[in-house]
């Protein structure tokens, strides 16, 4: 399956939380963007605290010979967990670990066969600090095996996670990969025994969701499949396959798996948006690290937050109105490094969006911004029309 046609369907999977906001929209442009850049300074974002919140720190997260601190992880995203993303994130800090989109073992697979490089979704990584997990997903063995000794091997990823809650039905249908596996721990113990001998000693972990349905939720045995199987760390996103974003995460179902692990550390995710939520996450259920998606998305400075959060520290505030138009044409910068000014322009309409969200005059912003085309009407359009602190 091609991975821009993944992309393109996870993002516009129909259930998912109202939280997000999905743009698309077809359109051409002329690539000019040197002179915008011209005036675009890289800032580092410097802000200073002021609320606190009390807490006891949780202890460092150990995956195999990693020791995160703080046990904080970035969610890995499909089409938003770039090259561009993760460069955002890493600026502000407070992620123990960072991690690419999915990746298709098998497309990897082919890619390699024609001698055609490395899929779209792992540019960069070669070269960006570390730690990086790289996720993959298939339902073979083999291939998996294959692709992530090729990962440890060629790209020096510092860990290997295997996706195993993926319930879009290209995925999990189709392809009988992600959450379809979740129905079958016998096969999860195969695979992962497989990819864990392969990438050694390089770590390896699963992702997965609760269950298939409510009704069959069966986290627990799919965990100790994954203990046995030797893998490093278990990451369960609290809901099932068929409720896809429906509902809230079950925490409570998350932390059931606790007592059943013996040996690797539990990363609770879903639904945590605020520093409060994330010191909750560890104050009320029992899991050794947490993982955030969505809410970092157009908050990339939550995990340096949440990180000040969980060691008792003054809470940094958001950065001002002027440090996000900035943060967001860095943003583009790192788009357009990757993608060129064409692709990298149409795409930057989609997480233009994520920014300036709940100010006055965001909506306006972000209608202007979702139909430009070129560089220049980019620039335009954040010049003109990008909030400013004077207007909230
Ligand atoms: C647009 C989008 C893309 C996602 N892509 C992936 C992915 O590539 N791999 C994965 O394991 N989970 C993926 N997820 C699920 C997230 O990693 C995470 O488990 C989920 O969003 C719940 O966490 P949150 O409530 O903090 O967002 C994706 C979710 C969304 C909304």
């Amino acid at each position: 399956m091609g991975v821009q046609k993944l992309q393109s369907d996870y993002w516009t999977t129909p259930k998912e939380s109202g939280r997000l906001r999905r743009d698309s929209g077809a359109a051409t442009g002329v690539a000019s963007y040197n002179s915008f850049f011209r005036h675009i300074a890289v800032r580092e974002q410097s802000w200073m605290g002021k609320s606190r919140l009390t807490a006891s720190p949780p202890p460092p997260l150990k995956i195999g010979p990693l020791v995160l601190d703080p046990p904080i992880l970035q969610a890995p995203m499909a089409g938003f967990s770039n090259y561009a993303y993760r460069q955002i994130v890493r600026r502000f800090g407070g992620a123990g670990l960072l991690a690419t989109e999915m990746v298709s073992a098998r497309g990897l697979l082919e890619i390699d066969t024609r001698g055609q490089g490395l899929p779209e979704r792992l540019w960069g990584v070669q070269h960006e600090p570390r730690p990086l997990a790289v996720q993959i997903w298939e339902n073979d063995p083999g291939v998996l095996a294959a692709i992530g000794r090729r990962l440890v091997e060629q790209l020096s990823v510092s860990v290997v996670d295997v996706n195993f809650g993926c319930p879009v039905p290209q995925v999990s249908q189709k392809a009988q990969s992600g959450s379809y596996l979740l129905r079958y721990p016998d096969r999860i113990r195969a695979i992962l025994d497989r990819v864990v001998r392969a990438c050694a000693p390089v770590p390896v972990t699963a992702k997965i969701r609760l269950g298939w349905t409510r009704q069959t939720i069966n986290a627990i045995e799919v965990a100790r499949a994954v203990e046995e199987a030797g893998a490093a760390a278990l990451t369960v996103h609290g809901r099932t396959a068929s409720e896809k974003f429906g509902g809230a995460a079950d925490w409570g179902q998350i932390a059931r798996i606790k007592p059943h692990l013996r040996r690797i550390p539990l990363i609770g995710n879903g639904d945590l948006t605020t520093p409060q939520s994330v010191v909750e996450a560890f104050r009320r259920y029992d899991v050794d690290g947490v993982m955030i998606g969505r809410a970092a998305l157009s908050r990339p400075w939550l995990f340096r937050q949440a990180q000040a959060a969980l060691a008792g520290e003054p809470i940094p505030p958001d950065p001002t109105l002027a440090q996000q138009r900035q943060l967001l044409l860095d943003n583009y910068r790192l788009i357009v490094e990757q993608f060129g000014p064409h692709k990298g322009t149409i795409l930057m309409r989609r997480y233009a969006c994520r920014y300036a969200q709940g100010c006055r005059g965001a909506r306006t912003f972000r209608s202007h911004v979702s139909r430009v085309s070129t560089p220049d009407e980019f620039a335009q359009v954040v010049l003109r029309l990008f909030p400013s602190d004077t207007t909230v």
